[in-house]
């Protein structure tokens, strides 16, 4: 019998407010943190917080979902205590609402740079939310935005992260997955891990309020990017896009080159890359 099979389910600890909150010291996100046993899901929740008038850094962290959400009207799926599931509202002042993106790259390399301060292990991300450890999925960022006359008035951006899940033990899973630990081969303290991310998330927010955009990240990003270079196919709401992936512009958009239509800036959408007259994912 090989000792895979013998591993008692890892079943968790809840999650150590103090200590977390100790790790994180003074910060936008220390303000008003919001803690929750369950919850329908922490983006839809904060949501409403947000409609309520709830202040920017509000963050809200559950130990379980009942109706996490992901992109696309996928389900996300994590087990009770052993990973990272949390939202966190941002109301930036005067930024456009096509400049939403900017905040989803930058969490993305927030959370590959927090992973790697805590353990060895090393992040890639697959535009515009994926987070992966080579060719397996960790974790995804649902960003959420309310705004008129083109102004973001919040955002809500939710991140979910396998720390210290067990992929192996659910036979529900939509594509290859991993966790932290799983990579690392040690359980991984939830607590240091999301205050090293958000410490290096509001010092990521700041600059690109200052820049009035992700240019000072965009070297970062295409480096962790796992597919440029390589011939894409982009699902989007109008229609799939072809081509080689270039890189990320300032706004976070995804450049694209084809012969038919040059460069094109895609903002939304599912990437597939295709692998020797085939697709893979990534
Ligand atoms: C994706 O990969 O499609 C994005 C997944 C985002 C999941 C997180 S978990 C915390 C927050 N609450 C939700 O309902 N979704 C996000």
């Amino acid at each position: 019998m090989d000792t895979e099979s013998k591993k008692a389910p890892y079943t968790g600890s809840p999650f150590r407010r103090e200590l977390f909150m100790k790790g994180l010291r003074e910060s936008l996100f220390s303000r008003n943190p919001v803690f929750l046993e369950s919850v329908g899901s922490t983006n839809s929740f904060l949501k409403k917080m947000g409609d309520s008038g709830a202040p920017e850094g509000t963050l809200v962290l559950t130990e379980e979902q009942t109706a996490g959400r992901g992109r696309m009207g996928r389900p996300w799926l994590s087990p009770k205590y052993v990973n990272l599931l949390f939202s966190l509202l941002l109301r930036p002042e005067r930024m456009d609402i096509k400049e939403a993106f900017s905040l989803t790259v930058i969490l993305a390399l927030a959370a590959i740079d927090g992973i790697e301060a805590v353990s060895s292990v090393r992040g890639g991300i697959k535009w515009p939310n994926d987070i992966y450890v080579g060719q397996r999925k960790v974790g995804g960022i649902l960003t959420e935005v309310c705004g008129g006359n083109r102004k973001i008035e919040y955002a809500v951006l939710g991140l979910g992260l396998n720390v210290n899940w067990r992929p192996e033990e659910t036979d529900s899973l939509l594509y290859p997955t991993t966790s932290i630990s799983a990579e690392y081969g040690e359980v991984v303290s939830r607590e240091k891990l999301l205050a090293q991310i958000l410490i290096r998330f509001e010092a990521y927010y700041k600059e690109v309020l200052r820049a009035g955009g992700t240019e000072s990240f965009q070297e970062r990003f295409n480096e962790r990017a796992l597919f440029l270079g390589r011939d894409v196919e982009i699902e989007t709401a109008d229609g799939n896009i072809s081509g080689k992936a270039i890189g990320m512009d300032k706004y976070g958009a995804l450049i694209i080159a084809n012969r038919k239509h040059g460069e094109q800036r895609v903002l939304y959408g599912d990437v597939r890359v295709k692998f020797r007259g085939k697709e893979d994912s990534p």
